[in-house]
């Protein structure tokens, strides 16, 4: 999945895509790693602590309108549905939802196999009855579907905001492959968190305990386990920046001095100031959320936001092939 990646072999053979990706993004400039790479175990074990931060307010308040709207949504889905979630269950969420849309089958999908068969075997305790069909497989790709939901209409879940980690023609390419996946008569439900109050946002990015420097420093951590790296890790620090230009808040890790490191055997130097750019989390005002979901081929039907107008959840169906506007 986009958020999760979880190796048991650490120490074994490098992922020859994470080298490559690390080798190129030191080459750019400004410097640059995505920031899938920061879920290797210890990255997951940090984005589970963050999540229950003070500051981080995204997982509780999504959880929240999801206890609220889930009736609704079951109202306007109807039952007898295949929910397909992507990336691998959460512990909270996807049991809200389940319990009030009798669902037809669950099927959650995601890149890492170690993870899904998790998260698919606690769901499957939790609804004894209910046929729980993992697949493993990369959801920016058509998804094989297993034959016995090959027919049923499908909802799509999205939560987290987890959208908002891409940059925009990608999430437009991600929605428009969803819809192809999920076939016709779909419907999804997405989790968009908005734009606010700039200290809130960067609060929820740099918190007062230091977990989300921790995350992100954790991606230099991997290159040194990994990629034989000997970057000198206490000479970066985190920074977490709001980019009103582009509605996202960007981390960065920062060198406090000049440095020299290798990995895998290449030499790299930074000058005290020069950053690596590790990760992207948009944040979308009611009509940009609107907006990028019918660019991605989805009609919004039904919104629902916390008092505060922190995180939205939208619902929305499968636009139907049309040929005029
Ligand atoms: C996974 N994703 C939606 C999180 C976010 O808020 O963008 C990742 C994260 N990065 C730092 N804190 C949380």
């Amino acid at each position: 999945m986009l958020k999760r990646e979880i190796e048991d072999g650490e120490q074994s053979l490098a992922d020859p895509a994470f080298r490559a990706d690390v080798l190129r993004g030191f080459g750019l400039r400004p410097r640059a790693i995505p920031a899938r790479w920061f879920y290797d175990r210890r990255g997951s074990e940090l984005f589970e602590a963050i999540t229950d931060l003070p500051e981080y307010y995204p997982t509780r308040t999504e959880t929240a309108i999801l206890r609220d709207c889930s009736p609704e949504v079951a109202a306007l889905a109807g039952p007898g549905r295949a929910v397909v979630e992507f990336g691998s269950g959460s512990s909270t969420k996807t049991p809200i939802l389940l319990s009030a849309v009798a669902p037809a089958a669950y099927v959650p999908i995601d890149i890492s196999g170690d993870f899904l068969r998790a998260s698919s075997a606690e769901l499957a305790a939790a609804f004894p009855g209910l046929p729980v069909l993992p697949v493993e497989a990369d959801f920016l790709r058509p998804v094989p579907f297993p034959a016995q939901v090959a027919d049923l209409p499908k909802l799509g879940f999205f939560p987290g905001s987890t959208i908002g980690n891409m940059i925009p023609h990608a999430s437009v390419d991600l929605l428009r492959a969803m819809k192809n996946s999920l076939g016709e008569g779909a419907m999804l439900l997405i989790g968009m968190d908005r734009i606010k109050d700039t200290g809130v946002l960067t609060a929820a990015y740099d918190d007062a305990q230091g977990v989300t420097a921790a995350f992100n420093l954790n991606l230099l951590e991997r290159i040194n386990r990994e990629l034989g790296g000997t970057i000198p890790l206490d000479r970066f620090r985190h920074r977490a920046l709001w980019n009103d230009d582009r509605a996202r808040i960007e981390m960065h890790l920062e060198a406090v001095e000049d440095i020299a490191f290798t990995i895998d055997g290449r030499s790299f130097d930074m000058e005290a100031g020069e950053t690596i750019h590790t990760e992207n989390s948009h944040k979308f005002a009611p009509r940009d959320a609107r907006l990028l979901l019918r660019a991605g081929g989805w009609t919004p039907i039904a919104e629902w936001t916390d008092p505060q107008d922190l995180f939205a959840v939208i619902l929305a169906e499968a636009q139907p092939p049309r040929l005029a506007p």
